[in-house]
């Protein structure tokens, strides 16, 4: 019998909130209002769902856990480097971020810049630092998943086409192939850098999670855009109704309400058919899938 998954996720929140303590520059180290507004952006806060994955994807590869830690933390530091280059003034322009300041406003966008650079470089460091894998190649690998997923080809490009289609009407396959970089990619790496941290699974089975991470990488951003529609900026720690204020297309402003709330259940159920091959032992992923399309914030 699975153990109960908030039981699970919390365990695995607090392990990913310790490593990060600890991989993080301290304060006491120079230039110190700089990892100081590294700690701020990365520590106490959000709801670690990339490491959750990774984590879930390990325990399917029989990973290590401690290498999975290592691997959702690298994620989560480009996570977090995004979200703070997303709310710059030449992006989003937001002030409130996990329910405090964002970067920005706390330090000064020079900084903001600044930590969001330093995440990104301390999480490839990470990867190159600790055994991760069983082989190199499989490690390099996992450079390789990381790098794609945040760059031109992955998160970055997906945030230049958000910034391109602001005031514009996208079609739907414009608007998913933004959604799939900006956000899908790096939960895409998420789930497969915890695979790689074992080698317990084949290639037709690694193959059918890279899909179930295709799926639930969308719909994490279809809910993202209707939680932005429909929560309250106190529930969410960030300012409810910005993409209509900054005019961006969502699925919401597309595809209305009920149909974009209808495309979460269809890729949760496609979600769900990409993990049918393995059976009870994906039982984890499947209740993450839940974790993403039902979370209210
Ligand atoms: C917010 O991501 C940004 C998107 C990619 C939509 P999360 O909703 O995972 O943010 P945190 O980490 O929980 O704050
Ligand atoms: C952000 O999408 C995606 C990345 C940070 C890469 P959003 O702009 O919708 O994220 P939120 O809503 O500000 O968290
Ligand atoms: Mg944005
Ligand atoms: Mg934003
Ligand atoms: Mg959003």
């Amino acid at each position: 019998m699975i153990a109960d998954f908030q039981d699970w996720a919390k365990s695995r929140q607090v392990r990913i909130e310790t490593s990060l303590q600890t991989l993080l520059p301290a304060t006491n180290i120079a230039p110190v209002r700089l990892h100081d507004a590294m700690r701020y952006t990365v520590l106490g806060g959000g709801k670690r769902v990339r490491p959750l994955l990774a984590f879930a994807a390990g325990e399917l590869s029989q990973a290590d856990e401690e290498r999975v830690t290592i691997a959702a933390a690298a994620v989560e530091l480009i996570h977090a480097y995004s979200l703070v280059h997303d709310d710059l003034p030449c992006m989003d322009d937001d002030v409130l971020r996990r329910g405090k300041p964002t970067c920005h406003v706390e330090y000064d966008e020079a900084i903001a810049l600044l930590a969001g650079d330093s995440l990104q470089s301390l999480a490839f460091q990470l990867l190159a630092e600790y055994r991760l894998a069983d082989t190199p190649q499989m490690q390099l690998e996992m450079v390789k998943r990381l790098a794609q997923a945040a760059g031109s080809r992955g998160m970055a490009g997906g945030q230049a086409v958000d910034l391109a289609s602001v005031g514009k009407t996208l079609s739907l396959p414009e608007l998913e192939f933004m959604h799939i970089h900006k956000t899908g990619a790096l939960i895409r790496a998420a789930v497969m850098l915890g695979a790689c941290c074992g080698s317990g699974l084949n290639e037709g089975q690694l193959t059918s999670l890279d899909h179930f991470a295709k799926c639930i990488g969308l719909a994490f951003q279809v809910v993202d855009d209707v939680l932005d529609a429909e929560a309250t900026t106190a529930t969410l720690g960030k300012t409810a109704g910005k993409d209509a204020e900054n005019n961006k297309p969502t699925y919401v402003s597309i595809l209305g309400s009920t149909r974009a709330h209808e495309l979460a259940e269809e890729l949760r159920s496609d979600a769900y058919q990409s993990l049918e091959v393995f059976g009870a032992t994906a039982e984890r992923l499947r209740q993450v899938t839940d974790f993403i399309i039902d979370r209210k914030f």
